[in-house]
């Protein structure tokens, strides 16, 4: 499974790059305008500099904003030639799948976005979407089951041989992050802290304090 960072935060998205294991990013419009991130030429400049910290072959999703057809396409386009990294990130609307087949076509990549049913799901792979975005903590919000809609997925696309990576996102914690690895997924897109909460066991703290007065005790 590949990890990528939900976030558009420089510093973030560096600590994650240095631990080594991160694969991409992905950021949303309201993850940039947290960062303060606003304006076409900040905006854009942003997304290459994310690019530029993972070096190549990383994938970056980059949002556009239009909702319409035409809209969708041209942002697209711009965004898709902006880096090599960047993977087109369309919502899940009508005019989101017709512009998805189109960037198929044209054989730029691209991530549906704001997944919430199977359904869903079957239309962007499809329309041929390169990855598959059903957000896992907003179906807990409401308390249904993010994990379940993972797994209902993940089995429809392996018995049809869709090609769709399942990048589960909206990934909260690192209890999710298991889940998410055990219902299929191709990829997790989640914040630092959960990345790094994977890290925790008492049990790893108290046998290396062991280890180390140990060795300590014969060692002076
Ligand atoms: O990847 C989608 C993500 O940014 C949404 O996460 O925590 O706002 O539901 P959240």
């Amino acid at each position: 499974m590949q990890f990528f960072i939900d976030t558009a935060n420089l510093d973030d998205i560096r600590e994650a790059a240095e631990l080594g294991i991160l694969d991409g990013v992905t950021t949303n419009p309201s993850l940039m305008a947290k960062e303060g991130i606003s304006g076409e030429k900040a905006i854009l400049q942003h997304y290459r500099d994310i690019c530029e910290i993972l070096g190549p072959g990383k994938d970056v999703s980059a949002e556009v904003i239009s909702t319409d057809y035409a809209g969708m396409i041209s942002e697209g386009k711009k965004l898709a030639e902006l880096h090599p990294n960047i993977v087109v990130k369309v919502p899940m609307i009508r005019d989101g799948i017709k512009a998805i087949a189109h960037f198929s076509e044209a054989e730029i990549r691209t991530n549906c976005t704001l997944v919430f049913s199977a359904g869903q799901a079957i239309l962007a792979a499809k329309a041929g979407a390169t990855y598959l975005s059903p957000f896992v903590g907003r179906v807990d919000d409401i308390t249904w089951d993010g994990i379940a809609l993972i797994k209902e997925i993940f089995e429809i696309y392996t018995g049809q041989g869709y090609e769709t990576a399942i990048l589960a996102a909206s990934i909260r914690t690192p209890l999710h992050i298991v889940q998410a690895a055990k219902a299929g997924a191709d990829v997790v897109t989640c914040p630092l802290s959960a990345i790094l909460g994977l890290l925790n066991h008492p049990l790893t703290d108290i046998g290396l304090a062991k280890f180390l007065s140990d060795h300590k005790k014969s060692n002076g």
